[in-house]
């Protein structure tokens, strides 16, 4: 497949007399795509049923004519402002009780039937005029759902629609006290109509009751979304995308993405290493200005996934400075460049940055664009030159599966963030100190959702923190080298304690039977080095202890080729665990300086050096930043 690269650009933004040379400057910067009309509901319908298309349609027409593949988005992220005058009740409301009003975007709840027909309308409507015009090559659906914590609502329509979902899932309301346990502390329930929405009550809410409305909640979310699929699908043969983020687990992104053809998401590291990484200050300063080495991989291997047949892109790269995080440093020379090999080697088609040129005006006048807002050229651009140059001369990617998998589950973050029992415990947390022992070790990672039922094609799997273990998923753990827990099989889909408890693996006889959370600082020795953090199990069983803790007790069993560790690894700890299961499934392990990551294709090593100083390896001198790539055959090594 070959690569391409692309921006976000915002005619509505500028006057139509720049257009013309905007799209030339695009072109010649080497850019194929871009994408608009995200946000321009207004601008195309500034009163109910009065459509001004014309500058659509010329913005349209001066893109294409230069030459470049149009993303239209639906500009359902940013309803009108009339919008509110059909729809006064159409706001979300907080968990305070406190409506998310009009005046910034992604003002609307997802469970309320009048926007999302409104939703549904302005797609066909815009399907209509473009789903067969060949200028669009492909559609974006809304933007970001759950950007600025939109998944969650508490309004009247959330409430209403909750109730017709418990309904519907339960049958009977003796079904559901019986299922959540409602007798503890009297809170049995008559009718479904009687059941509010989990906030405001006087302490934590019953789980099981959180848990539904969280997974009612991502159903909204899917339903909603389906509307406008749904609108575009009878429109038009263009594929459909959408674009997800970073970190944003609120909602089941498998779900999301089965109905449509291509998963973006919107990657800004600096961004996400101060607004959104559990990392030491140290960690944070050695990272500054490049990313955290292994929060934008993750993502990538996540929406690679999420993506049918592995199709995803980069929709928003960041450039330079964000203007959201709470600190926004600028990216060292050449990250931009890093970023955007990095996503191609992870399988992007395409990486589009965000955006073409700096608004001067509104809430994102602070973040960089290619081009400042006096129409001078950025420093991200000549790095984007760079790319392009190097795309054109390098034979096509092709993706090479990985030998290793994470298996990723959406309501596992819903459940540990209900019932937490550390302050501290977080799911994404653990995946992401599990991938990053992984490719600290130089492998690649695939992820893979929890309906997998075939781990045939892997040599190793990690399975960390899931809450529920589908039975499908535990019967195709025998065909592979796999590390459960911790935290695996604890919880019923109810979010109740099972019997047997956790993890209840075939074969493998270990019950957590203690559960321990730790403060930070404190650990749990294991005998032979490395240690436990955060999480802590108390194991007991027939099966084999592999890895007892320093006092004795069984921190690792096995039973054949499937082991689980009952605790979170530290690094250190991880680091052996993955050189002795590696290399018990067969696959060599690298042991990489710190902030060198590696990735394989096809047919290409590359590697990245996310530190800020000069990185040798195997003979590889990597300046700060810097990015190589070669043969995997040990053939001629191209220069970088
Ligand atoms: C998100 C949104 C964009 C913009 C950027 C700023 O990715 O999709 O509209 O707000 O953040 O970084």
């Amino acid at each position: 497949m070959k690569r391409a690269l692309g921006v976000c650009y915002y005619p509505e933004h500028w006057p139509e007399d720049l257009w013309a040379r905007d799209a030339a400057r695009m072109v010649e910067a080497g850019l194929d795509w871009v994408r608009i009309g995200e946000f321009a509901w207004h601008r195309i319908e500034p009163a109910p049923d009065q459509f001004t298309f014309d500058w659509l349609d010329r913005a349209i027409d001066v893109l294409s004519s230069a030459g470049l593949k149009i993303i239209l988005g639906t500009p359902t992220c940013t309803p009108p402002r009339w919008m509110l005058d059909r729809f006064p009740d159409m706001l979300a409301t907080d968990a305070e009780g406190r409506p998310r009003k009009f005046g910034a975007r992604r003002h609307y709840c997802f469970s309320h039937a009048g926007y999302r027909a409104a939703s549904g309308r302005i797609a066909e409507v815009l399907g209509d005029r473009y789903g067969r015009d060949p200028r669009i090559h492909a559609w974006q659906i809304d933007n970001e759902y759950g950007c600025h914590d939109t998944i969650l609502s508490y309004s009247d329509a959330a409430r209403q629609a909750f109730q017709t979902w418990l309904a519907q899932k339960y049958g009977t309301i003796d079904a559901l006290n019986s299922a959540w346990g409602t007798v503890f502390w009297s809170m049995t329930y008559d009718r479904f109509d009687q059941i509010d929405l989990p906030n405001l009550t006087v302490t934590q809410p019953h789980p099981s009751h959180t848990l539904a409305f969280r997974r009612f909640s991502s159903d909204q979310v899917v339903a909603y979304h389906e509307v406008q699929v749904a609108a575009l699908r009878a429109r038009t043969e263009a594929p459909l995308i959408h674009n997800y983020m970073g970190r944003v687990l609120d909602f089941d992104h498998f779900e999301v993405g089965a109905s449509i053809d291509i998963a973006s998401w919107d990657s800004y590291p600096i961004g996400f290493l101060s607004d959104r990484l559990e990392a030491s200050e140290d960690h944070k300063a050695r990272y500054l200005q490049q990313g955290d080495p292994d929060m934008q991989a993750f993502h990538h291997d996540l929406y690679r996934a999420v993506g049918r047949a592995g199709r995803w892109w980069v929709m928003e790269q960041q450039p330079g400075p964000v203007n959201w995080a709470p600190y926004n440093p600028a990216p060292l020379p050449g990250m931009v460049r890093l970023w955007s090999w990095e996503a191609f080697a992870h399988g992007a088609e395409v990486v589009s940055y965000f955006r073409w040129r700096q608004a001067p005006f509104a809430q994102e006048q602070m973040h960089a664009g290619l081009r400042r807002p006096d129409d001078a050229p950025a420093p991200g651009l000549q790095e984007v030159r760079q790319v392009a140059r190097e795309i054109a001369r390098m034979p096509d990617i092709a993706l090479a599966a990985a030998k290793v998998a994470l298996v990723f589950d959406y309501p596992s973050d819903w459940a540990w963030a209900t019932l937490p029992q550390g302050a501290d415990f977080s799911y994404f947390r653990l995946m992401l100190d599990t991938y990053r022992a992984l490719r600290k070790r130089g492998l690649s990672v695939d992820i893979l959702p929890a309906t997998t039922s075939d781990l045939s094609a892997y040599k190793l799997v990690l399975v960390p923190g899931m809450a529920t273990l589908p039975a499908a998923l535990k019967q195709a753990l025998g065909q592979t080298t796999a590390i459960v827990g911790p935290r695996a099989g604890a919880l019923t889909p109810e979010l109740t304690i099972p019997t047997p408890m956790g993890p209840d693996l075939p074969g493998l006889d270990a019950t957590a039977v203690q559960v321990e959370s730790l403060p930070p600082g404190t650990h749990r020795a294991v005998d032979g080095g490395g240690a436990v953090h955060h999480w802590a199990e108390s194991l007991e069983g027939t099966a084999e202890v592999t890895l007892p803790y320093a006092d004795g007790t069984a921190f690792m069993m096995r039973a054949g080729t499937t082991a689980y560790i009952g605790g979170w690894p530290d690094a250190a700890l991880w680091d052996r665990l993955i050189e002795t299961e590696a290399a018990r499934a067969g696959l060599e392990t690298l042991v990489l300086p710190e902030g060198l990551r590696i990735r394989d294709t096809a047919t290409h090593r590359f590697y990245f050096n996310y530190g800020s100083t000069t990185c040798a390896f195997q003979g590889l001198e990597l300046p700060a930043a810097g990015v190589h790539w070669h043969p995997r055959d040990g053939g001629k090594k191209l220069r970088s």
